[in-house]
């Protein structure tokens, strides 16, 4: 994209709320945006590709797919995690297709190249000629994977892709601030998830950036989710505070969920007079967050195409005893609750992508009572784009 254009586009976003201009659709629906996004949005910051609960036992490698560039998360004999370039630093095969439990080494199909769990190049059969699996001029540590810049947070997995991202801790901080002030944050690692019943997937046929705009307010509650707006109603929503990397809303009249006059165990240190709020912050570039006193769901954007998005939600709930059979049923209906209402934001971004494509929409005119979350996003991206571009 021509960096005079971009820089204009910047400049209309910075007017106040009422008078910004949105991104252009081309940000949308030209073929070249979707690695320009990978390139210098996605890439450029912190994004979660994946939970750590997806790697269930030691020495498995997870295969994952990050808008075209093939990755691998790794569990190694000790539980840690990485994450590498998903290709063998021989002939460049793709490593691993499956998730899988290995034996300690991800085995490369085509020569046999082996590597261990911490990207090290353990065997290289035959490198010396037939029988000599090392050779005086061959430096096996010039073949070690190469590692991706990661982080663990509650349990989900963030990368930086260039590498050149201020440090993970920085990027973060300003929302764990935002969450001290509801419960501590020894007292958030007790947030642990299960299976089947702790998480779900969707497939949304438009542009990653849209599920994050519809995400970050809460104007649509009244005709998209008319059934929770009739318990957590628009009036009760706030705007949290913006920060360089993220925003969102909260509730006022978060209920917890009550069967037979059971609750789900809630974080010890959150307070009782607080217990009705709720926060839903988006940490840019994808990652949607939902703390609540008795579960926190994570639900991160996987793009697979420049008009295909896939979301992956994980639910957690505090400590073991929270996961056992008791409460079965408030995992089931917190799920059921929560699918249904990603499923209700389905056709809204859906039909925003089709209306991308319409030459009467440039950008469109904001709710300057509403919006204003909507605007920093896109002057986010375009800042993103006019750095880095
Ligand atoms: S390409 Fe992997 S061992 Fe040759
Ligand atoms: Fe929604």
């Amino acid at each position: 994209m021509l960096e005079h254009k971009l820089i204009d586009i910047q400049q209309r976003l910075k007017q106040p709320v009422a008078h910004a201009t949105g991104l252009p659709n081309e940000r949308y629906v030209e073929a070249a945006a979707f690695n320009e996004d990978r390139k210098y949005v996605m890439g450029t910051g912190w994004s979660c590709i994946a939970f750590a609960e997806d790697l269930p036992e030691n020495n498995y490698v997870l295969p994952i797919d990050f808008m075209g560039v093939p990755l691998v998360v790794t569990r190694d004999n000790n539980g840690q995690l990485r994450v590498f370039h998903n290709v063998c630093s021989h002939r460049g095969m793709h490593l691993a297709e499956e998730p899988c439990q290995t034996k300690g080494m991800l085995v490369c199909p085509y020569h046999s190249w082996s590597y261990k769990m911490n990207g090290e190049l353990r065997g290289t059969p035959h490198v010396g000629g037939y029988g000599n699996h090392s050779h005086p001029e061959f430096d096996r540590a010039k073949g070690n994977l190469r590692e991706v810049r990661s982080a663990i947070w509650l349990n989900a997995v963030f990368i930086n892709l260039s590498g050149d991202a201020i440090a993970f801790d920085d990027y973060i901080k300003p929302l764990t601030r935002q969450f001290d002030e509801l419960c501590s944050a020894d007292d958030r690692l007790q947030f642990v998830s299960g299976n089947d019943d702790c998480r779900t997937t969707m497939t949304v046929k438009s542009n990653w950036k849209l599920p994050v705009e519809n995400y970050l307010e809460s104007y649509h509650l009244p005709t998209v989710h008319p059934e929770l707006n009739k318990t957590s109603p628009l009036d009760v929503h706030f705007d949290l505070e913006r920060f360089d990397n993220g925003g969102g809303q909260g509730s006022e009249n978060y209920t917890r969920t009550n069967i037979g006059g059971n609750y789900l165990p809630g974080l010890a240190s959150w307070d009782a007079d607080k217990s009705n709020l709720a926060v839903y912050p988006v940490l840019y570039p994808n990652t949607f967050i939902g703390l609540h006193s008795d579960h926190l769901f994570i639900m991160y954007l996987q793009p697979t195409a420049l008009d295909q998005t896939v979301e992956h939600v994980r639910i957690s709930y505090v400590g073991e005893e929270a996961l056992a059979s008791p409460y079965q049923a408030h995992r089931q209906a917190l799920l059921d609750a929560w699918t249904n209402v990603f499923k209700e934001d389905i056709f809204a971004v859906e039909r925003m992508q089709k209306g991308r494509f319409s030459p009467g929409y440039e950008g469109g005119v904001f709710s300057p009572a509403m919006d204003a979350p909507t605007v920093h996003f896109h002057q986010w991206v375009a800042d993103q784009l006019v750095k880095h571009a």
